[in-house]
């Protein structure tokens, strides 16, 4: 269903991380790609952002609904233990 939660990164600005259903953890600009504004963590699978409406997959980043055009833009990352590493 895809849970996560925002997270500040060193050096400034934020990710969204996720873990998938099965396991997998992603990272995705929280920035919402109609104007910008931050998305909330996700919820029963949808990541919401409440500044328009529109709404993306929690473990894809795909938009499911509008105004924005396109889904979130994907953050490399890798799960390293009990931690999360960019690229
Ligand atoms: S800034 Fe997210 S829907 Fe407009």
């Amino acid at each position: 269903m895809g849970s996560g939660k925002l997270v500040d990164v060193p050096g400034g600005g934020r990710l969204l991380i996720v873990r998938t259903k099965a396991g997998e953890v992603r990272a995705f600009d929280p920035r919402c790609p109609h104007t910008g504004s931050i998305v909330s963590p996700p919820a029963k699978g949808i990541v919401d952002c409440t500044t328009h409406g529109s709404t993306f997959d929690a473990e894809t980043g795909d938009l499911r609904k509008g105004p924005a055009t396109k889904g979130l833009t994907a953050v490399p990352v890798r799960a390293a233990g009990d931690r999360v590493v960019l690229g």
